[in-house]
C-alpha cells in the first residue's frame, strides 16, 4: 500500500515536472521550411485560431544578394545555403559521385534554383489519375496553378524577344510573381535564335504554360519587382515574409530528426494507424529537442530528405530499418525508391552574340527526335519496358515489384509514344562575353533510384542513388537530343556567329561523332539533375506508394508528405510550378480532412 502510495506520488511529481516544462506545441508542425512547406505555413495559418509552426535548419536569406538577384544563378552553390550533396558513384558515368545542390534557407530550393516556371503537358498530370489518385488530373490541378500566380504580361520589348502567353492559362491574384526579366532585349540574338529553331521545325509555343510543351519559348521566370528592384520571386518573399508578424505562426531553427508516436492510439494491431504526437529536432545550438503537434505533422523537407524523416521514424522498407536499428511502424518499402533518374548535359561555343539576358526553352517529342525510324524506336520501347522494370527492381533490390514497376513505365510508354508528349529539353543562352550554352535533358527518363538514411546519427548526409542511366532509352533520348544540339549551333542559321567549340572539345565531341562517342562523353562530364522527385510518391500501396491521394503516409493518421517527393511520376516541365500547385492543393485539402478537424 505505502509503496504504491509513494510510486504514484512519485508519478505525480514526475508528470507535474513534465508539464511544467512541456515541451512547446502547435496544431500543425511543418517539417522544412522550404519550396512547399511554406505555402503550408501560409494557407494554415490563414484561420488564426490555428497555430502553425515551421522548423528549417536554414536561415532568413533575404539580405543575400546571390538569392534576391536575378542574374546570381550558382552563386549560391557551395555556399552556406547549399546542403551540396553527393551521390554515391554511379556505374554508368564512369563511377563518378555527382553533386546534387538543394536549397538550405528560409524557401529552401526556391532560393537557389534557376527561377524557371513551366508546368509541363496536361497529359502527364492526367496519368497520375490512373496511378490511383483520383483528383489529380491536369483538370484538377490547374486551378491551383492559377492560384499561386501573379503573371506580369510581357511588355512589347520582351516579345520581341520571345516571349509570349495565352489568355486563360494564367493568374494574377496568388503570391508568386511570374515573369519576364526587364534585361530582356529586342537583341539581334532574338531572331537568329528563334529562327534556327523554327528552320528546325520546332515552331513557337504560344504558351508554354498551357499544357503542351512542344516548341520554343522564352521560359517565364518566377520573378518580380520588390521596391523597384527586380528581384528572385522565392517561396519565403513569396509566402513567407508577407505574413511572418502573425501570432499563430512561428519559424524555428532545427533539423528535424524523427517523428514521435503516441503509444495509446498508436500500435501495430490489424488496421490501426500510427498517430503522430510531435517531432523530435536538433535545435540551431545542436541541442535535441521535442515539439508537439494536436493536430498534424506535415513533412516538406524535399526529395531527398522527406523519405529520411520517415525512415528515422520507423516508416519505410524493413530491410533498410534493420539494418539501421529502427523498428519497423509501418512497412512500406516505396519510402525512398522511385527517385527521378535524371542526367543533364551541356555544350557550349564560343561566338560573336549579345547575350540573351534569359533563356529559350525547347521541347522536343520522340516524333521530333526520330522521325522515319520512330517507329522501330517506340517497338524497341515497348519491348524493353518488363526488361527495364525487372533491372531496376533489382536496383531497388526487391523494395519495388517489377510489375509494379512495368505498370507506371507502361503509362509513360503511352505519353511518349500514344499522346506524343514531349521527350526532352534544351535551354539555349548567349551569355555575356560570346559564351553561347544548351543544356539538354531527357524530361521522362526511364530510370529510376533511391535515396535512404545511411545512418541515424547522419541525417544530414543521405545516401542519394539516382542510378543514372539505368534504362538504355534514357541514353537513346539523350544521344538524339544531343544531336540536336550539336546541329542548332553547327548547321543552322545561327552557324556563321559560332567561332569555336569551347566543351566539350571537339576532339571529344567531333561533328560525326558516332553513338558510342557520344555515350563515352556522357559517362564523362554528366550532372544529375537537380530535380530530385518521387521518394514519398502517391500512389496506390500495391505500386510502392508512400503517400494516399490525401498525401496522408500509409498507415498514419495525421502524417502528410507535401512537397517534391510525392510527385509519383517524370514531369515534361520543370519542377517548382508543380510543387506549388501541389502544396496549394495540398494544403485545400489538410483543411479538409485534418485530424482533429480544422476549425
Ligand atoms: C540548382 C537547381 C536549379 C533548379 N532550377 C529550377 C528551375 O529553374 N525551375 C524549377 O521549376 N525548378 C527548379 N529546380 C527544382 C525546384 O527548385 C525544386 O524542385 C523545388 O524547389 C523543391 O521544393 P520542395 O518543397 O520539394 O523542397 P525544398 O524547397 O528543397 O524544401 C525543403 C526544405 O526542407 C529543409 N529540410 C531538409 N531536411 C530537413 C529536416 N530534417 N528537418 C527540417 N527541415 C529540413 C531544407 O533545408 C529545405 O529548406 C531547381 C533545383 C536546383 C537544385
Ligand atoms: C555569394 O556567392 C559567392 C560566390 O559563390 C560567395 O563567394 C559569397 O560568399 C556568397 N555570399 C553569401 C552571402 O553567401
Ligand atoms: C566501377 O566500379 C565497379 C565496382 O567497384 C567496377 O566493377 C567497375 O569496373 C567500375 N567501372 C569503371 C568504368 O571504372
Ligand atoms: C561540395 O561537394 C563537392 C563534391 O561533390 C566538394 O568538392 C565540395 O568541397 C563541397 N563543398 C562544400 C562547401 O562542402
Ligand atoms: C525589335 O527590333 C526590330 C528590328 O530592329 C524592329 O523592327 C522592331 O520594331 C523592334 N520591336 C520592338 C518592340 O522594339
Ligand atoms: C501582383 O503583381 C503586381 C505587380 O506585377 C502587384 O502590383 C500586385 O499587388 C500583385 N498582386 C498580389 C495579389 O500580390
Ligand atoms: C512495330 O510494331 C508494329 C506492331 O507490332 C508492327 O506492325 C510494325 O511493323 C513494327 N515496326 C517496325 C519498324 O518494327
Ligand atoms: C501522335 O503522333 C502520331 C504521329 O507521329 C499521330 O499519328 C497521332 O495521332 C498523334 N497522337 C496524338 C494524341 O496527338
Ligand atoms: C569523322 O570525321 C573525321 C574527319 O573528317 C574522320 O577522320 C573520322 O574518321 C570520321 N569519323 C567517323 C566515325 O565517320
Amino acid at each position: 500500500m505505502k509503496t504504491l502510495a509513494v510510486t504514484s506520488l512519485l508519478l505525480l511529481l514526475l508528470f507535474a515536472g513534465e508539464s511544467l516544462c512541456a515541451p512547446p506545441a502547435a496544431d500543425y508542425l511543418i517539417i522544412g521550411g522550404g519550396t512547399a512547406g511554406l505555402v503550408l505555413a501560409n494557407r494554415l495559418s490563414s484561420n488564426p485560431s490555428v497555430t502553425v509552426t515551421v522548423i528549417e535548419p536554414g536561415g532568413d536569406e533575404r539580405r543575400n544578394p546571390n538569392v534576391s538577384g536575378t542574374d546570381k544563378f550558382s552563386q549560391a552553390f557551395n555556399t552556406p545555403i547549399d546542403w551540396n550533396y553527393t551521390t554515391v558513384p554511379q556505374p554508368r558515368a564512369n563511377n563518378r559521385s555527382l553533386t546534387l545542390h538543394q536549397g538550405k534557407a528560409w524557401g529552401g530550393t526556391s532560393t537557389i534554383n534557376g527561377m524557371t516556371y513551366i508546368r509541363g503537358d496536361a497529359r502527364v498530370f492526367d496519368v497520375w489519375e490512373g496511378l490511383g489518385n483520383l483528383g489529380w488530373s491536369w483538370k484538377d490541378l490547374f486551378p491551383y496553378f492559377l492560384k499561386a500566380e501573379n503573371y506580369t504580361i510581357p511588355t512589347a520589348t520582351q516579345v520581341a524577344a520571345g516571349t509570349t502567353y495565352r489568355q486563360g492559362n494564367h493568374g494574377f491574384s496568388g503570391l508568386l510573381r511570374v515573369g519576364y526579366t526587364s534585361a530582356l532585349r529586342n537583341g539581334s540574338f532574338a531572331p537568329l535564335i528563334m529562327g534556327t529553331w523554327e528552320d528546325m521545325g520546332l515552331g513557337k509555343n504560344g504558351d508554354l504554360n498551357a499544357g503542351d510543351v512542344r516548341g520554343y519559348g522564352m521560359g517565364p521566370q518566377t520573378l518580380g519587382r520588390a521596391d523597384s528592384e527586380e528581384v528572385r520571386w522565392d517561396a519565403a518573399r513569396g509566402y513567407y515574409h508577407p505574413i511572418e508578424g502573425r501570432e499563430n505562426l512561428k519559424m524555428v531553427r532545427g533539423t528535424v530528426r524523427r517523428v514521435l508516436w503516441r503509444e495509446d492510439g498508436g500500435g501495430s494491431g490489424k488496421g490501426r494507424l500510427l498517430v503522430a504526437k510531435g517531432v523530435e529536432f536538433v535545435n540551431g545550438e545542436g541541442v535535441v529537442e521535442r515539439m508537439e503537434a494536436t493536430r498534424e505533422v506535415i513533412v516538406s523537407a524535399g526529395g531527398v530528405r522527406s523519405p529520411l524523416v520517415l525512415e528515422a521514424s520507423g516508416i519505410g522498407n524493413p530491410r533498410i530499418l534493420d539494418l539501421l536499428g529502427i523498428e519497423t511502424r509501418v512497412n512500406l518499402p516505396g519510402v525512398g525508391e522511385n527517385l527521378g533518374g535524371q542526367s543533364v548535359h551541356i555544350m557550349v561555343l564560343s561566338g560573336e552574340m549579345e547575350s540573351s539576358a534569359s533563356a529559350y526553352h525547347t521541347y522536343v517529342t520522340a516524333a521530333d527526335l526520330f522521325g522515319d525510324s520512330l517507329d522501330k524506336v517506340k517497338n524497341a520501347t515497348r519491348k524493353s519496358l518488363p526488361d527495364w522494370a525487372r533491372t531496376m527492381a533489382d536496383v531497388s533490390k526487391g523494395a519495388l515489384s517489377a510489375q509494379a514497376l512495368e505498370e507506371q513505365f507502361r503509362l509513360q510508354y503511352e505519353l511518349i509514344f500514344q499522346h506524343n508528349v514531349s521527350v526532352a529539353e534544351v535551354i539555349t543562352v548567349s551569355a555575356p562575353g560570346g559564351i553561347l550554352a544548351s543544356n539538354y535533358y531527357v524530361v521522362l527518363p526511364f530510370s529510376r533510384g533511391s535515396v535512404h538514411l545511411g545512418d541515424l546519427d547522419k541525417i544530414d548526409r543521405p545516401v542519394i542513388d539516382p542510378s543514372i542511366f539505368s534504362s538504355d532509352f534514357d541514353i537513346t533520348v539523350t544521344t538524339a537530343i544531343g544531336r540536336v544540339v550539336q546541329k542548332f549551333w553547327l548547321s543552322g542559321r545561327i552557324r556563321p556567329l559560332v567561332t569555336g567549340q569551347l566543351t566539350p572539345d571537339v576532339g571529344v565531341l567531333p561533328e560525326n561523332a558516332t553513338d558510342a562517342q557520344w555515350l563515352a562523353h556522357f559517362r564523362q562530364s554528366l550532372d544529375m539533375a537537380a530535380h530530385p522527385r518521387g521518394s514519398a510518391a502517391m500512389m496506390r500501396r500495391e505500386l510502392g506508394g508512400v503517400v494516399d491521394p490525401e498525401l496522408r503516409v500509409y498507415g498514419t493518421a495525421n502524417v502528410r508528405v507535401v512537397d517534391a517527393s510525392v510527385i509519383p511520376m517524370p514531369i515534361s516541365g520543370h519542377m517548382s510550378a508543380t510543387v506549388y500547385a501541389v502544396a496549394e492543393r495540398g494544403a485545400d485539402i489538410i483543411k479538409r480532412t485534418s485530424y482533429g478537424g480544422h476549425p
